[in-house]
């Protein structure tokens, strides 16, 4: 699908920054659209079309060496606003002749305590008293100021942490101001993007809606489409908004695993059939997963097993329906950015998470992906939009391989069943406490271990469930939920009581990193 977007934006050129993601939803939290560069979409034409202003993201490379990833001369010369974060400000320094000095002894990593020098638009609004809190993450800085640039700000160890020439519009900032660890962080980025760069605020995502549904139309014309459907957010929204666009031409398949969550396949099945009426086609497969699943324990090999099954059966599937030119997929703008390198760096890999992706080359479909411009909490707001209920459009992420890497060590239906049991309470309460919309995911697991319980003067010896509860922002990093004491007191009650097998319940936590958010 062709994206013409002819509305104002504000492009984010990504150096490899961890958090470069979160520059670009700063900004649409604003209302303004704005998109994600590598190096290699810098050689396009007309990349800096309707461009109001342009960010240099941060990222783990120095302009202390020879070589060092940057952008054409030319750019600096657009009349375009442009505001440099972390390396991005070292590459404008290195430009415009100042000085870049890499020293260990003056490092920032952490909290900084940044003091105000001189007023700017960019700060407009920022300081508090004088001073700001920010988060830093370098070791190289700027100490020499850069020919037309004044320094706005400053730390103990880095004398030039903001910087400007305002008569080029081009700022510099050495904190990073999209994590939330900076206080008043969004300032940056308002005062950036209105006053510098006077863009409007012209992203609307109900315009968006009735574009992307024109487009679903005008690409789909008389064929029919196919979609996976699962019952998370995303799969949701997309088979919504195709059905919005060509009706009963849309076909959705439902694989059921037996690896879900309690009565969550059976519930996505009805409101999907009755409530809105869609074409949904039920693939009873679990006796398949649980036979190919028997005695793995690796986890990586769970995930391909599952994954390769569901290629399997949906490939099988697709064929059965005639016109079917067309796979629709819920891939989300994380997903793209994430799959291209700012840099050409491989970043390793921690676990093989698994999409349909795989699916198109070999079924010769063409792919619809109408939510790719995306970050997941406009699929949220979107899928709202198109009618899809409360509990469905709020849903935590669930992962493709479902409860399998949620028990951990070998499969078995018994251990499925009384998972299933324990995470259906905790999830209700949850709910009922009004906390699951305070956290990004929650979820019990189950550990391969019993241990010896009392329950009624007799002895036991069950499992132990873990539960598991993360505030985050993206999925990368993450948290663990700070609950009340009655609340966690009450939900091991509940648990021990109502599900047999479980006679211990832990709490996890630990952060990610060091750990991840799922066990395996
Ligand atoms: P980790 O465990 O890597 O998870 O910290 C980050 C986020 O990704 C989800 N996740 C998956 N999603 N297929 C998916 O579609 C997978 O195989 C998979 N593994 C993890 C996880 O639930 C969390 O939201």
């Amino acid at each position: 699908m062709k994206l013409s977007l002819k509305k104002d934006k504000i492009v984010i050129i990504d150096f490899g920054s961890q958090v470069t993601k979160l520059i670009a939803r700063r900004i649409r939290e604003y209302k303004v659209f704005s998109k994600i560069l590598t190096q290699n979409d810098l050689k396009k034409k007309n990349i800096f079309n309707n461009v109001k202003g342009i960010i240099l993201s941060g990222g783990p490379s120095t302009v202390v060496g020879k070589k060092f990833p940057t952008i054409p001369k030319e750019v600096f010369q657009l009349n375009i606003p442009i505001l440099g974060i972390c390396y991005g400000m070292q590459l404008i320094a290195k430009h415009f002749n100042g000085k870049v000095k890499s020293n260990i002894k003056k490092r920032e990593f952490g909290r900084a305590l940044l003091f105000k020098s001189k007023d700017s638009l960019l700060t407009k609004g920022f300081f508090n008293k004088n001073k700001c809190k920010v988060w830093m993450s370098h070791q190289d800085s700027v100490f020499h100021l850069p020919k037309g640039f004044t320094k706005i700000a400053f730390t103990k160890a880095s004398t030039m942490t903001i910087i400007e020439n305002k008569k080029k519009n081009i700022y510099g900032i050495q904190f990073h101001p999209e994590v939330t660890h900076t206080d008043n962080g969004n300032i940056i980025f308002k005062n950036f993007i209105f006053d510098i760069c006077k863009a409007n605020k012209e992203w609307k995502l109900d315009s968006e809606k009735v574009r992307i549904i024109k487009e679903i139309k005008n690409t789909v014309q008389k064929d029919s489409v196919i979609c996976a459907l699962s019952g998370g957010v995303d799969s949701s929204v997309v088979a919504l908004l195709i059905h919005k666009a060509i009706g009963k031409k849309l076909k959705c398949i439902m694989v059921d695993t037996g690896l879900m969550r309690k009565d969550e396949f059976k519930s996505t099945y009805i409101i999907f059939k009755k409530k809105y009426k869609l074409n949904v086609k039920i693939i009873k497969a679990s006796k398949t997963y649980f036979k190919k699943l028997k005695n793995v324990t690796d986890p990586e090999k769970k995930r391909k097993i599952i994954g390769n099954l569901f290629i399997k059966i949906f490939e099988k599937e697709a064929k059965k329906f005639k016109n079917v030119k067309f796979l629709a997929q819920g891939t989300l703008y994380p997903d793209i950015i994430e799959s291209k390198s700012a840099t050409g760096s491989k970043t390793s890999k921690i676990k093989s998470h698994h999409n349909v992706g795989g699916l198109p080359k070999k079924m010769n479909l063409k792919l619809i992906e109408p939510l790719k411009e995306l970050f997941k909490d406009e699929v949220r707001v979107l899928g709202n939009s198109v009618g899809l209920i409360k509990s469905i459009s709020r849903k935590h992420p669930f992962p493709g391989p479902g409860l399998a890497i949620r028990i951990v060590g070998n499969i078995t239906k018994e251990k499925v069943k009384i998972l299933q049991d324990a995470d259906y309470i905790f999830i209700e309460e949850l709910i009922k406490n009004k906390l699951y919309n305070k956290i990004w995911q929650a979820y019990a697991a189950l550990l391969p271990v019993k241990t010896v319980g009392v329950m009624g003067d007799s002895r036991t010896y069950e499992y132990i469930c873990l539960l598991r509860a993360v505030v985050s922002e993206d999925g990368m990093s993450a948290d663990y939920f700070n609950f009340p004491k009655n609340f966690i007191d009450q939900i091991s009650n509940k648990i021990v009581n109502g599900v047999k097998g479980i006679n211990r319940v832990v709490y996890d936590i630990t952060s990610k990193p060091p750990s991840t958010i799922e066990l395996e």
